[in-house]
């Protein structure tokens, strides 16, 4: 039964409209915890558009459970990283103009720039997982590189919109779950996961982790944010 970490990021999303104080993602956060996440996420962007310096280092402080940073590789955010020290760090790819992580991390091309950030952060402790597309040499490499985990990009299979497409895809991600968990990677899933299409990803058996943002925060307008946590936590499980 795969753990639900939720990510934070667009309740700052919210805040940074108004440029105001509030909502407080730190307060998010720990509302999260109460109803059941089991880690907490956010994406510090080279940008700040959401998540900023301040919030990571208070959510630092303030998460009891496990903290994921969503990071690119350029060295000032892996100097951040290594300051505040997260539970976890997420590699992703980052464009600036983009709405949200498009595509996986392209390991395979950066293996060595990848390398040398996963042995920076594993000296200080800090679980490292990749976040790719579900393809077998993305996944190969991310062995090779030394990571301890691999975030399946789960966009694609939440974009189709007919049947035999989502079949495929379904396949595809499940197949790549039961490969790169041969090899010895730990697998967690994510993005573009709702109330409507998680329930298959969270069967596939070996998937330890699903990392959910957009539509939990969008569900928590209309019913509160523990709420919207639970009735997640719940389809997962
Ligand atoms: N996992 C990763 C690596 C991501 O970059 C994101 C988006 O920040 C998510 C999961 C969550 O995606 P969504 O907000 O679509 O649920």
């Amino acid at each position: 039964m795969p753990k639900l970490g939720v990510n934070i990021d667009h309740v700052a999303t919210l805040r940074q409209a108004r440029r105001e104080l509030f909502p407080d993602p730190v307060d998010a956060a720990a509302a999260c915890e109460k109803a059941g996440a089991e880690s907490i996420v956010c994406h510090l962007r080279k940008d700040r558009r959401h998540i900023n310096d301040n919030d990571l280092i208070r959510l630092r402080m303030s998460v009891k459970t496990r903290l994921n940073l969503e990071m690119s590789t350029v060295d000032e955010i892996v100097k951040i990283a290594l300051k505040v020290g997260p539970d976890q760090a997420t590699l992703v790819p980052e464009k600036r103009q983009e709405l949200t992580t498009e595509g996986g991390l392209d390991v395979v091309r950066y293996k060595r720039k990848v390398s040398g950030v996963i042995k920076k952060l594993h000296e200080k402790g800090i679980v490292v997982s990749l976040f790719i597309d579900p393809k077998r040499q993305q996944i190969k490499t991310s062995k090779e590189v030394g990571a301890d985990y691999i975030e399946l990009h789960t966009g694609t299979y939440a974009n189709v919109r007919t049947k035999s497409k989502c079949r495929s895809e379904l396949k595809r991600i499940r197949e790549s779950a039961l490969y790169a968990h041969k090899i010895g990677l730990g697998v967690n899933a994510g993005h573009g996961l709702d109330y409507q299409n998680v329930k298959d990803i969270a069967r596939i058996p070996v998937i330890e982790e699903l990392n959910i943002g957009f539509s939990i925060v969008a569900e928590a307008v209309f019913s509160g944010l523990g709420p919207a946590v639970k009735r997640m936590r719940g389809l997962i499980r």
